[in-house]
């Protein structure tokens, strides 16, 4: 049996910055509410005309990610690619990232795991590394939220909180037993559906349907829906379960871990793991202050950016954890 490291990190955001002051003048909303409740001070959002789409602002993380494993493009196995703001309904962005960075005929896959993406992508990765099946693959989490929120007062709960980005990294066959992915953990309870969903357009909601339904269009099933306070009860308890369930199976304890990368779902969330964890500020990473919740990007931006500002070092335990839509939740143990 083999062991998976990370062997490259990259992250790409868009230029443009929006500040919770130019949400203001788009909706009623204010700098202190969102701060208040999201620890959120400004996100990037792509700008018409940039250039970019969920694949390229992908693709452009994944080419950093590359560069630094020290391996050429023609190397990589497979790719895994998380989102659910996909360029098209169909294929998925995955192949797009193939062609934009001229990578031969490997398989690509999307993943469709919402927040918990970067987690189920890169568990999807270890174990294709495990097996020896492949050597090196290449993982994304890459969102445009910013081409499908609803920026009037409606939209106003949901769409403060996102921002777009991408974050890659190269899972790459470890040559030092202990040293890598230790476990990853994966959950979903789809009851949960409903609770933080997009509707449509879907075939089962297909655009003269939805205008059929909502003729007044005050419920609209295109717009995400977020039950938020359901949603933040549901994340703080399964964050918790499983970092420890992650914990346990290696032997290990909280006061092992030497950095936890939360999803960036809310600084609140984080914040009230932090807590009942009892971990100093050192060894938690957060950056949604700058990013908003990047959903599959998040995890990834925010570990090429600890690793980048040396947080990270040879030996530590890194723990990555995510809860998001679903409901998925899931974590990753990493001996660095
Ligand atoms: C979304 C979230 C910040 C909302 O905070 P909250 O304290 O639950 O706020 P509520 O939804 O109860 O709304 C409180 C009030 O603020 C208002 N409000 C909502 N969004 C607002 C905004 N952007 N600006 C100003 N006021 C706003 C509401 O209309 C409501 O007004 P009312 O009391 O007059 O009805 C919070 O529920 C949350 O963070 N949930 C988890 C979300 C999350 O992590 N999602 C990603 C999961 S991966």
């Amino acid at each position: 049996m083999y062991q998976s490291k990370i062997a490259g990190l990259g992250s790409y955001v868009p230029e443009n910055v929006v500040t919770n002051d130019d949400l203001s003048k788009l909706m009623d909303t204010n700098d202190a509410w969102i701060q208040e409740r999201t620890g959120i001070q400004e996100r990037h959002h792509i700008k018409k005309g940039d250039g970019n789409t969920t694949s390229i602002m992908g693709a452009k993380a994944a080419k950093i990610a590359i560069e630094r494993a020290n391996i050429s493009k023609d190397d990589i196995d497979f790719i895994v690619f998380a989102t659910l703001s996909p360029d098209y309904y169909f294929p998925g962005c995955g192949v797009q990232v193939q062609e934009i960075l001229d990578i031969n005929t490997c398989p690509a896959l999307d993943v469709r795991n919402q927040c918990s993406g970067f987690i189920y992508a890169l568990s999807v990765a270890d174990q294709f590394i495990k097996t020896g099946m492949y050597k090196n693959i290449l993982v994304i989490g890459s969102e445009n939220h910013s081409g499908g929120l609803d920026f009037t007062t409606r939209g106003r709960s949901v769409s403060v909180i996102f921002g777009d980005g991408a974050g890659a990294a190269v899972l790459t066959r470890s040559n030092h037993n202990g040293q890598g992915i230790l476990s990853t953990h994966l959950h979903s309870e789809g009851k949960h559906a409903l609770e933080l969903s997009l509707k449509g357009p879907s075939t089962n909601h297909w655009v003269p349907e939805i205008i059929a339904e909502n003729p007044q269009g005050d419920d609209i099933p295109y717009y995400p829906y977020m039950n938020g306070q359901f949603v933040f009860k549901h994340a703080i308890t399964r964050f918790s379960e499983v970092i420890m369930e992650g914990l346990k199976a290696n032997g290990l304890e909280v006061k092992d871990i030497d950095m936890l990368i939360p999803h960036q779902a809310n600084l609140r969330i984080s914040q009230f793991i932090q807590q009942k964890f009892k971990l100093s500020d050192d060894k938690v990473y957060n950056n949604i202050q700058k990013y908003g919740n990047t959903t599959a990007a998040s995890i990834p931006i925010a570990l090429t950016e600890a690793w980048e500002n040396g947080k990270i070092k040879e030996g530590d335990l890194v723990v990555l954890a995510a809860f998001g839509s679903g409901f998925t939740w899931g974590s990753a143990i990493i001996e660095w």
